[in-house]
């Protein structure tokens, strides 16, 4: 702890030297320089300090965070010059033009002035050529925003719904949900949009937050490259917390994600396995398929019954999505309902029987009527029969 804190000062003390980060940017990384490490603490996530947390966006991890977290540096500096150019001759002049005691006898107003063009130029000239500064960084950031994918870049379909997020990747044929999973360095295009209401999607470590609006053609854009893997031997992807940051009703502080950032083999082997079907093998895991038929109407799990309902869902006039995440890759989710949950079957049998208690609002059905053995055995099917090896 000690030595990575000393490793952050040195580090901060070089960049400063290069004055590649202005220097208000950089008090506030010192200040959360020292609990960094605790990013990726399992324990921790859900209890994020004020700095160094998962929702921290000033340790930005990817170049457009860097880029956003510069304009907010050169926005820090010019107010603070402005709050010096004022305040410094505000408290010389009540202290030098203070009523004294000898004043107090012969009191005259003082002398009125009645416009001065001179000063009245300057102070609009001047915070113009503030605007500017303040502007011309701001511009060049927002133009960094391409409007179509660059080539290369891998597309990435965002739907934000109440309460949980949609995660579609067309190129590679897989839809799933709350579990964001990128490849290491990779240039990445997200296209968002929301199913129901005004969402906002957000992963604060890599900058930028753009609204999830309902609606066609109204769809919002997002483009960075992903970062590099901190531990370039991390097996299962390197956590990032993510966050609906857009008051969207009763649960909203609940809809949350996990960005999931893989070695490019890792991914590689995530995306191809993602669609094989569940492999069933005891006994509770077959009677819990049997009885998630009851689920498929709002749940699809590739390479099942499932799928065929809804490919016939979308194909009626006009199409009909299903209302609940898409489930395939269920056994391998860290959490449940949208991030709000470890998945443990403890969690996942509370969540069936009474979603209303993780999640208030939740469109999904309690399943109260379910005996324990039947929980118990859905959980099994999809907690143990969707989880792949990668
Ligand atoms: Cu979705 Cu807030």
């Amino acid at each position: 702890m000690k030595s990575l804190q000393l490793f952050r000062i040195a580090e901060l003390s070089q960049l400063l030297k290069n004055k590649s980060l202005p220097l208000s940017w950089g008090l506030l990384f010192a200040l959360q320089a020292s609990a960094q490490e605790k990013a990726f603490d399992e324990a921790e996530y859900r209890l994020s300090p004020l700095f160094g947390g998962p929702m921290n966006t000033i340790a930005g991890m990817t170049e457009w965070a860097r880029d956003i977290n510069h304009v907010y540096g050169v926005t820090t500096i010019v107010a603070v010059l402005v709050f010096l150019a004022v305040s410094i001759p505000l408290i010389i002049t009540l202290y030098k033009f203070r009523v004294k005691e000898e004043d107090l006898t012969n009191l005259r107003p003082p002398k009125q002035i009645h416009g001065n063009a001179l000063l009245e130029i300057t102070w609009t000239i001047i915070p113009f050529i503030l605007l500017l500064f303040i502007a011309v960084p701001t511009w060049q950031v927002i133009f960094k925003q391409p409007d179509e994918p660059p080539p290369g870049a891998m597309v990435v379909k965002v739907i934000g719904h109440q309460w949980w997020w949609e995660f579609q990747y067309p190129e590679l044929g897989i839809t799933t949900a709350n579990e964001l999973h990128l490849p290491a360095e990779t240039p990445v295009f997200f296209v968002i949009s929301s199913a129901d209401v005004i969402h906002s999607f957000w992963i604060p470590q890599f900058g930028g937050k753009v609204d999830a609006l309902p609606g066609t053609n109204v769809d919002n854009h997002l483009y960075y490259v992903t970062p590099a893997l901190r531990n370039s031997d991390a097996v299962g992807g390197e956590v990032y917390q993510g966050q609906c940051v857009e008051l969207c009703g009763l649960s909203h502080a609940l809809m949350r994600f996990e960005a999931i950032v893989h070695k490019q083999d890792e991914f590689d082997r995530w995306a191809k396995t993602f669609n094989t079907a569940p492999v069933v093998a005891s006994e509770p895991e077959k009677r819990g398929e049997m009885l998630f038929a009851q689920c498929q109407v709002c749940h699809t799990i590739s390479g099942t019954a499932s799928e065929d309902l809804e490919k016939q869902m979308l194909s009626m006039s006009p199409p009909v999505a299903k209302q609940g995440p898409n489930l395939t890759d269920f056994g391998n989710r860290r959490t449940l309902g949208a991030g709000t949950r470890k998945n443990t079957e403890e969690n996942f049998i509370r969540w069936v029987k009474d979603p209303q208690s993780i999640k208030p609002g939740a469109t999904m059905t309690p399943f109260d009527t379910l005996s324990d053995d039947e929980l118990r055995s859905i959980a099994a099917y999809l907690r143990f029969s969707t989880a792949k090896k990668f």
